[in-house]
């Protein structure tokens, strides 16, 4: 049987904090649910996961660069990154993995700032203010995809 595909699921700044933090936009699911649905949805997928958080950009950008060689796809919520971080979307562009771009909350409903993310220069779509729900809905898109370029 072949081996099932790897999927990067990685959040970014400030979503350790997801249960206590403005639960009133985030919801109240800690990364720790988050991250055990995403494994129970990848099973269900014949998908395999490797979650990972970090509150640095340089830390992100690193274990991007590691993707390369480790994984087919790549599940992105880049928190404040999104909206700031050229070096993100350059390695993204650079690895030229699948993303697909997740955010709990609908940032078009959001602050002007909000509006604006670098990183969908670099996705295949964005999935945002589906709450924890983006990141299962991420995780099955994945799999369409990359089932679909293993047809090809
Ligand atoms: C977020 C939206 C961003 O604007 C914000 O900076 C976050 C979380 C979301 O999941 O809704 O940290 O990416």
């Amino acid at each position: 049987m072949a081996k099932a595909p790897s999927v990067l699921v990685l959040n970014g700044p400030n979503l350790n904090l997801l249960g206590t933090r403005e639960p009133e936009i985030y919801g109240t699911a800690t990364l720790a649910d988050i991250e055990a649905l995403c494994r129970k949805q990848a099973k269900a997928l014949g998908l395999t996961v490797d979650c990972r958080q970090s509150n640095t950009e340089g830390e992100l950008v690193g274990w991007i660069q590691e993707a390369r060689d480790s994984a087919a796809g790549i599940v992105l919520n880049p928190g404040a990154y999104t909206h700031t971080s050229v070096a993100i979307l350059d390695a993204l562009l650079a690895i030229g993995l699948p993303v697909i771009e997740v955010h709990l909350s609908n940032t078009h409903k959001r602050e002007d700032f909000r509006q604006q993310s670098y990183v969908s220069r670099a996705a295949e779509g964005v999935i945002c203010g589906f709450g924890v729900q983006g990141y299962l809905l991420a995780l099955e898109a994945m799999a369409a995809l990359l089932a679909d370029r293993r047809g090809k």
